[in-house]
């Protein structure tokens, strides 16, 4: 049975045994059970496959939410202009969502992201300003940078993924509801890495309450960001120290997505490159399963959060997106060797190591 708002988000339905176009594909995803992993544990260690959203990532969800609420609330009309500062998985959800809506999509990133992401949002129509990759701090910041191009045009909208709380709602009416359907309402602990704070918030405090306070929420964090430090000191914003091979993860800030599940997290830790590489030749080895960075982080993650809640606990987390769009840093012998991390891959799992 769907829940009435999730319904609401998945409207679009053409029929029980089709959807309606791309926005009817978005979500539905199944619940993969982890079995090497799982068993290693003693735990049900179980992913989110968002990677099999129409548009390759978990980041398909809150490009719809956001477009939806701006439609909803009158702010987009016909033939209008989205412009969005992405690292690159919302651009390409927004890029998918204004072609199968009939609106344009204007995307400023970082120029610092793997030119896969790039290459693929100009193929979708986008287009695209790859912008220095400076502070937010900074007024030439990317997310500025879009702010300022869409109040400069006409019937354009500035969708500001991080501080747009649709983002979340997206979540909270979609992932969550199918997480606690798929688990039968049995999940001990959720946690995963963010970006915006998006899927955290709004998976977060679905599950809270439904749970009656019940399932534990963890916030994993890549190097080089300050949420494990904010959420473990109480609430200090302090220096962020060193960098990650992660992308789309990681905060300098607490956006006003993650900012409305903060205060009720149970801990943050965070996971070293090494061990996230090694999960992404890992998952690949034993489930067979190809995956970006930031899915292996989370599996890492949810692995440690099932040895602290115990033998027999269940643990979710979320596979945002695949290997594809990062194959020529993960799998390359050069690359790795530069992000000093060839050691970090064992010997048995060297052989997936294929380009130079
Ligand atoms: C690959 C990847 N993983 C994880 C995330 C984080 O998701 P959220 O923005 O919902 O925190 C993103 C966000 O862009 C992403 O691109």
């Amino acid at each position: 049975m769907f829940c009435a708002a999730r319904t609401a988000f998945r409207r679009g339905f053409a029929t029980n045994a089709s959807v309606g176009g791309f926005t009817g594909a978005v979500g539905n995803t199944p619940l993969i059970y982890l079995k090497h992993l799982s068993e290693k544990t003693g735990s049900r260690v179980l992913a989110k496959a968002e990677f099999q959203n129409p548009g390759g990532s978990v980041k398909d969800r809150a490009a719809l939410g956001v477009v939806r609420d701006a439609e909803e609330r009158g702010l987009l009309k016909a033939g209008g202009t989205v412009v969005e500062g992405t690292a690159g998985n919302t651009g390409i959800g927004l890029a998918h969502v204004c072609r199968a809506n009939g609106y344009k999509c204007v995307i400023f990133m970082p120029n610092t992201q793997s030119q896969e992401k790039i290459d693929l949002l100009r193929m979708l129509g986008a287009e695209v300003h790859a912008v220095p990759a400076v502070a937010y701090e900074n007024p030439a910041n990317y997310n500025h940078q879009a702010r300022d191009y869409a109040k400069a045009l006409p019937n354009a909208i500035w969708t500001n993924q991080f501080d747009n709380t649709a983002n979340a709602q997206a979540h909270y009416i979609s992932t969550g509801p199918e997480i606690w359907e798929q688990t039968r309402g049995t999940v001990d602990g959720f946690i995963c890495s963010t970006g915006t704070g998006g899927t955290l918030a709004g998976v977060g405090r679905y599950l809270r309450e439904k749970s009656s306070g019940k399932t534990q929420i963890w916030l994993a964090d890549p190097p080089g960001s300050v949420l494990t430090s904010y959420v473990n000191s109480g609430g200090k914003l302090t220096e962020r120290s060193g960098s990650s091979i992660t992308e789309g993860i990681g905060q300098g800030r607490i956006t006003d997505n993650l900012a409305t599940i903060v205060n009720n997290l149970s801990g943050a830790f965070t996971v070293p490159d090494e061990k996230s590489i090694e999960m992404v030749y890992e998952l690949l080895d034993t489930e067979g399963l190809y995956l970006g960075a930031s899915s292996a982080l989370n599996v890492v993650a949810a692995v440690e959060l099932a040895a602290k809640l115990g033998k027999g606990s269940t643990v979710v987390t979320v596979l945002c997106d695949g290997a594809y769009r990062y194959q020529s840093r993960l799998f390359s012998k050069q690359w790795l060797n530069s992000k000093g991390l060839e050691d970090a891959i064992p010997k048995h799992l060297k052989k997936y190591t294929v380009l130079d």
